[in-house]
């Protein structure tokens, strides 16, 4: 595996991160599933590996997969293990970027925005890990189903305070295939949370199976 390559997804053994993982194989990135569970993990990356043709794909515990990364950690989680996730991962971040595609949702109701006191959950996220970490804030907007199944038709918003690393993940973006765009500071990510909630009531009020998408129009 080329360590410099590879990016790990904590949370990879479920839908979206599982999906981010499938798209990043497709594109020659090395990846490393992280869960709770080293065994899911491990099967997780089996999984992946059967479906992708030359994937190089391993599983770890969250913590050791955060560590393994040279510098862009995916933290794929639902928000209500968001902090405790957080917590589990932190001391694998240090000088790293972590891409939080982390989206606010309050079942039942997930069709309604509901953001937390802080603004949006990439905010929360930066907050809680200092400075030492560059949160971007990337992918709510895209279904897990597109991931999997090819290069999603859809456009990716790209929100953090630290440039560079916005560039790296619209990089990282379109490397898999994506149209990524700059959305501006951390703060932003606000709106692109929120807009999950509106795609999840589209795909309930227009039937849309692999999930509905955004497309910005520049003229
Ligand atoms: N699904 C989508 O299409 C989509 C699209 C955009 C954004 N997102 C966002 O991406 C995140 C993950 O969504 P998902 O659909 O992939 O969720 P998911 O499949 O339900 O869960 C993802 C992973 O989170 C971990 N997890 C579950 N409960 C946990 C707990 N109590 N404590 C710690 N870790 C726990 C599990 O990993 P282990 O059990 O292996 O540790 C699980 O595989 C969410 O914030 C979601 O809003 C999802």
């Amino acid at each position: 595996m080329s360590a410099h390559n590879t990016i790990a997804i904590i949370g990879g053994a479920g839908a979206m991160g599982g999906g981010l993982a499938s798209a990043f194989l497709r594109a020659g990135r090395s990846v490393v599933i992280g869960s709770r569970d080293r065994a899911r993990a491990n099967a997780a990356a089996s999984a992946l590996a059967a479906d992708t043709a030359h994937a190089d794909v391993t599983g770890l515990s969250n913590l050791d997969a955060a560590k393994s990364a040279p510098e862009i950690v995916v933290l794929t989680v639902p928000y209500a293990n968001h902090l405790n996730v957080l917590r589990e991962i932190q001391p694998g971040l240090d000088n790293k970027i972590l891409i939080d595609a982390t989206v606010p949702l309050r079942p039942p109701k997930v069709a309604r925005v509901q953001l937390p006191e802080k603004g949006s959950a990439a905010v929360e996220a930066q907050a809680f890990l200092g400075a030492s970490v560059r949160v971007v804030s990337a992918f709510q907007n895209v279904s897990a189903e597109k991931l999997k199944t090819g290069a999603p038709n859809c456009d990716v918003l790209v929100a953090g305070d630290d440039v560079d690393a916005r560039e790296r993940v619209i990089a990282l973006a379109q490397e898999a295939g994506m149209a990524a765009w700059h959305a501006g500071p951390l703060d932003n990510s606000a709106a692109a949370e929120a807009l999950t909630s509106v795609l999840i009531h589209i795909n309930k009020r227009y039937g849309a199976t692999a999930g509905a998408g955004i497309r910005i129009v520049l003229d």
